[in-house]
């Protein structure tokens, strides 16, 4: 199979320039000007359009078993959708429950995402600790490209990570070379507020942001920062979504500590009035943790974003449809919480960071693909349109709009969170391992077509404590 991407304007994290790209067998093989097509390859006209990587999102939750009830997409459907809206590759999440074996999950959801038609990869949950966590770490890292762990500071009396486990899994990931990830709330407090809120009789939807203030989240957040900061390993935040938070990250980053943050499109967009929307459906279709937050946060995000201090964006994908978060009516903290977004990122990123001034282009695809394929150990295999990458590409029609919406998303639920969003700026074309699956409007998924991205391991290294030790008792610090 073979593509030649004629008369487009390349645009990589780094630069732009006026290319042409050359595609044979799922792999960029030139990248220049006039490029001649062999005969029988397959030609897309870009002329005023751009040539950038495909999107990566960081962060998703295809199929998962939630709160009672599945995430209605799968890993299908998914990653079809995504590609409709220019993303390429999602990371997902494998969470094994409290005295679950990593392994045994793993092999789970490994066999789950055999149909997805978009590369993907995964983070490990670590919800719970002994040996055999620490063991199953170690395979992970070393066998099966899993580079990056995952600890739910919230979902008390679920799949919450007590500062115990935080510790000896920061420890473990750093000796193996991998990153740690958080989802940043205080569990304890929000548990508590949940149950004040009920016995008040505060029970829909309304109370979700009151029982997650921005607070639980900068707690959780500096908490994280500051065991990652003892243990010396380094941390990305996952769906940041408050000033107190970013906050946190920006105090740590000028200290000079590997602390990454990444910021949902949803995050950036809406904020937290749709919870106290009258009809119970359109109310508990936004719950989602962290909540949508109030104005002023979206625009401290904004510029977390705009100055570095967060790198990548994600959606947290995780669809529950209105029977699903029916599962809640009387009792809000039964709503399933997620939402969706993987085939809209693109589209309002660059409607609402390019089109505005916010980003420049190259940085659309620092933030977008670029950033999660650099901070993961994936690139330049991914998140770069190079000679030798794989050609997971976007072609973008800078002039192309639509009126967002789920009556006409591929999404495989039943609401959208930018409904009624006009977006200027969408895919034209979206090739996934050299495959156009999405060509002006015809999506072209095809089942199984994706795989598994095996992510290797950082270059280990020493933390603070280990340092200090090494002066003083050379033998006691061995790796
Ligand atoms: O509400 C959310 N975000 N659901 C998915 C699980 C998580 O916290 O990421
Ligand atoms: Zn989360
Ligand atoms: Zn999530």
């Amino acid at each position: 199979m073979s593509l030649l991407i004629r008369g487009g304007t390349v645009v990589n994290a780094d630069r732009s320039v006026r290319a042409d790209v050359y595609v044979e067998d799922g792999t960029i093989k030139a990248v220049g000007e006039n490029l001649e097509a062999p005969s029988g390859a397959e030609v897309i006209d870009a002329g005023g359009q751009y040539v950038m990587p495909g999107g990566i999102d960081p962060h998703t939750h295809m199929q998962l078993p939630f709160m009672g009830t599945v995430a209605s997409e799968d890993f299908f459907t998914g990653t079809a959708a995504a590609m409709a809206g220019g993303t390429t590759m999602i990371i997902d999440f494998v969470i094994p429950g409290h005295g679950e074996s990593l392994m045994d999950n793993y092999r789970t959801w490994r066999g789950w995402a055999e149909k997805a038609c978009a590369d993907y990869s995964f983070h490990v949950a670590v919800t719970w600790w002994d040996e055999t966590v620490h063991k199953d770490m170690g395979t992970l890292v070393r066998e099966e490209g899993v580079n990056s762990f995952k600890h739910f500071m919230a979902y008390k009396n679920a799949i919450m990570a007590e500062d115990e486990v935080l510790y000896n899994s920061f420890c473990r990931a750093l000796e193996l070379g991998a990153m740690v990830t958080a989802h940043a709330e205080n569990g304890e407090l929000v548990f508590q507020l949940q149950k004040k809120l009920m016995e008040m009789g505060i029970t829909g939807p309304e109370a979700h942001p009151l029982s997650r203030p921005p607070a639980a989240e900068g707690e959780a957040a500096n908490r994280a920062i500051r065991l990652a900061e003892v243990i010396g390993v380094p941390l990305y935040l996952v769906h940041v979504s408050t000033e107190d938070a970013l906050n946190e990250i920006i105090r740590a980053r000028n200290a000079g500590q590997r602390v990454y943050g990444e910021v949902l499109a949803g995050h950036l967009l809406v904020d937290e009035s749709v919870y106290r929307h009258p009809d119970f459906d359109v109310a508990a279709a936004h719950v989602m943790s962290p909540p949508f937050r109030e104005k002023h946060h979206q625009k401290a995000l904004w510029k977390g974003l705009q100055s570095g201090n967060l790198q990548t964006t994600a959606t947290d994908h995780c669809c529950f449809c209105a029977d699903q978060k029916a599962m809640g009516k009387g009792d809000f903290t039964k709503i399933p919480n997620g939402t969706g977004g993987v085939e809209d990122r693109m589209a309002v990123l660059w409607t609402h960071g390019v089109n505005s001034g916010k980003l420049t282009m190259e940085e659309f695809v620092a933030t977008t693909s670029t950033n999660a394929a650099k901070l993961f150990n994936i690139f330049p295999r991914k998140g770069a349109v190079a000679v030798g990458a794989d050609a997971d590409i976007v072609v973008w029609d800078p002039a192309a709009t639509k009126t967002i919406s789920a009556k006409t998303h591929h999404q495989k639920v039943d609401y959208n969170i930018f409904e009624g969003m006009e977006v200027t700026g969408l895919p034209s074309h979206t090739v996934a391992g050299g495959i156009v699956t999405w060509r002006m409007g015809d999506l072209r998924p095809t089942m199984g077509a994706g795989r598994y991205v095996k992510r290797p391991a950082f270059a280990p290294v020493f933390g603070a404590l280990e340092k200090a030790a090494a002066l003083l008792r050379p033998e006691a610090v061995k790796r």
